[in-house]
């Protein structure tokens, strides 16, 4: 007797899942880019141009981002894949923050890297970050001056994009969760699921960028409809 094969289910979040727990959204009304420029705290040349404006953005970031708890959106998420599997429940996430985890999902490929790293951007090696980095923070390998946060600036190469694409080839559902849909490459991820014959769900607050590309969307505030569509998924529902 065969079994039927297991459901792969790849899921996409953005800052929109982290929203009630505190922590803001770049593109809402007052969201992070209404009070920062991206080329002055998010690009290589910015910091570059002032390391210090930088490390202060990230700071504050690292800082509320240590406050803040997961929300039922976020467990949700880590019991579907506890029940299902690891090997069945893939999220990728674009937040730097640390709450899937915290939620006790497993195996996050966070593309643009987390608040809880830091890089040598001279020998490339990589630690925990420290609460607090300034210019003068020293890296532990080479005892160069050049760590900055290990997160992926506009202009970079997020990371993992090999293993999910790979993810993406073989998901028969992709879910996209809190995210605006107006930055490449996790925009596109829902027509590489489609592609593979995927179904594609999003469960956003608003419309997206890219709302007209998935079969359904689901609109509400993450704690309401994410828990609700997890219910649905283990119950067979879709
Ligand atoms: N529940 C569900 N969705 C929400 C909620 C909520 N409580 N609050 C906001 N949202 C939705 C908004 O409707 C919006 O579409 O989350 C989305 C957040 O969009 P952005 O602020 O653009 O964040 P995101 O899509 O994650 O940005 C992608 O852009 O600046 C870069 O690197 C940064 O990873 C980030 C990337």
């Amino acid at each position: 007797m065969t079994t039927a094969p297991h459901r792969k289910i790849v899921i996409l979040t953005g800052a929109g899942i982290s929203a009630e727990s505190g922590l803001g959204t770049f593109r809402d009304e007052g969201g992070l880019w209404a009070r920062h420029r991206i080329e002055d705290v998010a690009t290589p040349e910015g910091f570059a141009r002032n390391p210090a404006l930088v490390h202060d953005f990230y700071n504050a970031r690292r800082e509320a981002a240590a406050k803040a708890a997961p929300n039922s959106a976020h467990h949700a998420l880590a019991h579907l894949q506890q029940t299902l599997g690891p090997e069945n429940v893939v999220i990728v996430t674009q937040n730097v923050d640390s709450l899937h985890e915290a939620a006790g999902a497993r195996n996050v490929l966070h593309m643009h890297g987390t608040l809880a790293g830091a890089l040598c951007a001279h020998c490339g090696h990589r630690w925990p970050a420290p609460s607090q980095m300034t210019p003068d923070t020293l890296c532990p390998a080479c005892n160069g001056l050049s760590a900055r946060p290990d997160v992926v600036w506009f202009g970079e190469i997020p990371y993992f994009m090999d293993a999910i694409l790979d993810h993406l080839a073989g998901a028969d559902l992709f879910i996209s969760i809190g995210t605006s849909g107006q930055v490449y490459p996790a925009a596109g991820f829902v027509l590489a699921a489609q592609e593979a014959g995927a179904q594609t769900i999003e469960v956003n607050l608003d419309p997206s960028a890219t709302s007209d590309q998935f079969d359904e969307t689901i609109l509400g505030s993450a704690t309401q409809t994410v828990p609700a569509l997890v219910e649905h998924l283990l119950a067979g529902h879709r």
